[in-house]
Parts: C-alpha cells; structure tokens; sequence
C-alpha cells in the first residue's frame, strides 16, 4: 500500500521520508507557533530597559520570601510593594499567607507576563496586581511593607526616591544588599538553597518634624 505525495512518481514513500513527513513536523510545527506567539523585538523598548534596570533577575528563594514578609510583620489587608517583582512570588506569598494586598512592581515585560499569569492562575487578580514600569517613577505612598532584592546600585538609586515618597511607619524590608546609611531596626538571617545565606533587614520609615529617619521598629 503507497502513500500519496503531491508530485511524487511511484506513491511509494520510503521508510525514512515517511519520518521526516510524520516526526519532524510535530517540533518544528510547534517552533513555527512558538514564533507567532512570540512578542516582535522591539529596540526602543530593550534600550529603555537597559538604560532603566536597577539589576538583573534573581529569585528569592520561598522560605527567605516568607521569613521577609514574617520579618516586616505583614498584616491582613495591608499593601505589600515589591520593589522589581520578578515572577510575583513576594506579593503572591504576601497575599496567600499573609492576607494581603500586593503590587509588583517590574521593568521587563518577560517577568511582568509571567507574574500576571500566576496570579490569574491562582485566582488572585483582586487582590495582587502588577505595574508594568519604572520603580523610581512610580508613586509608594500607600504601601505599608515595601520588599526589596535589588543590587547595591539599586538601593543607592531606590533610597531618595524612598525616603520621598513612602508614608510614615511604613516597612522596608532589604535581601542581602542593604540601604546604605539607614539603622535597621531588626535583622534576619536565612540559610536557603544549600549553603546560600540571605541577610534580612528591617527598616522603619519615621517621618518626625526634623525630616525623616529610619529606626528603631515598632516606635
Ligand atoms: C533580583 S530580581 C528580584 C525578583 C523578585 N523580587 C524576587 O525576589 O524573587 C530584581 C528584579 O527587579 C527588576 N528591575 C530591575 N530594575 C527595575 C526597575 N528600574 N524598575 C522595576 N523593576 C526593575 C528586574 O527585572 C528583576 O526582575
């Protein structure tokens, strides 16, 4: 029995044809969808990324995500901020756990599409959203915990743009970079990945009539 190739002689297809027609198709085809669906490259965009990031992508691994949102004491229906989101984990933790409202806050669109699509998974799009931008161009004046893993380029640049716009006795809570020249009001260490070791710190935003301090918690 012959198969039928448009075009073919004899209608017989050999067994090693008979791969190619059948196999190859099936990744290749799915390479081909893969590509449509693919966001088109956008250079203005990438040079804005680039000019605009305070640091690349590193995840937070879960157990140094919960010990953060334990160590700013995060409460039911407060806002939780998280500072370049990533994949939304802090802010999705923040509101399973923790009973809170989350807004991520992401540069690159990869992350932002990925994070939005966990949430809507997990049914949480009332509570946690994802702004798609600038971090130092948005405005945090109503979060209560701001959670930050950025480098120390990015607590330099974060630090003004805090110190303006966050409320009073609101959080900061920093993994492993600090903010420089700020006391910290608690501190954490957390082993994770192995041997990895996360250093936690806690500020406290007090905004008293001689300008602003960050000290002791809980004040
Ligand atoms: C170290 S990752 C932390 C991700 C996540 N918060 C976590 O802890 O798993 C830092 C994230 O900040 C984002 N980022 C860098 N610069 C940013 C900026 N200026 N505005 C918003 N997000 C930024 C990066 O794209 C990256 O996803």
């Amino acid at each position: 029995m012959g198969t039928e190739i448009p075009g073919g002689g004899s209608g017989q297809l050999p067994k090693t044809a008979l791969f190619f027609v059948l196999v190859l198709p099936l990744p290749l085809g799915g390479a081909l969808l893969a590509q449509e669906d693919a966001v088109p490259f956008d250079p203005a965009g990438a040079e804005r990324l680039a000019t605009k990031k305070l640091s690349g992508y590193e995840a937070t691994p879960p157990l140094v995500v919960e010990k953060m949102l334990e160590l700013a004491q995060v409460r039911r229906g407060e806002w939780v901020y998280d500072l370049g989101s990533g994949d939304g984990r802090i802010v999705i933790m923040a509101a399973q756990k923790f009973g809170a409202h989350g807004v991520g806050i992401e540069l690159d669109p990869h992350w932002v599409r990925l994070s939005v699509s966990k949430i809507q998974v997990a049914g949480l799009f009332e509570q946690v959203q994802i702004i798609e931008g600038d971090v130092l161009e948005q405005d945090l004046s109503a979060a209560d915990v701001v959670a930050i893993y950025t480098t120390p380029y990015g607590t330099l640049k974060l630090r003004p743009h805090l110190e303006k716009s966050l409320k009073d006795g609101a959080r900061v809570v920093t993994c492993v970079y600090h903010i420089p020249d700020w006391k910290p009001a608690r501190t954490m260490s957390v082993r994770a990945n192995g041997s990895k070791t996360y250093e936690l710190k806690l500020y406290r935003m007090s905004r008293q009539s001689q300008g602003v301090s960050f000290s002791k918690f809980g004040r």
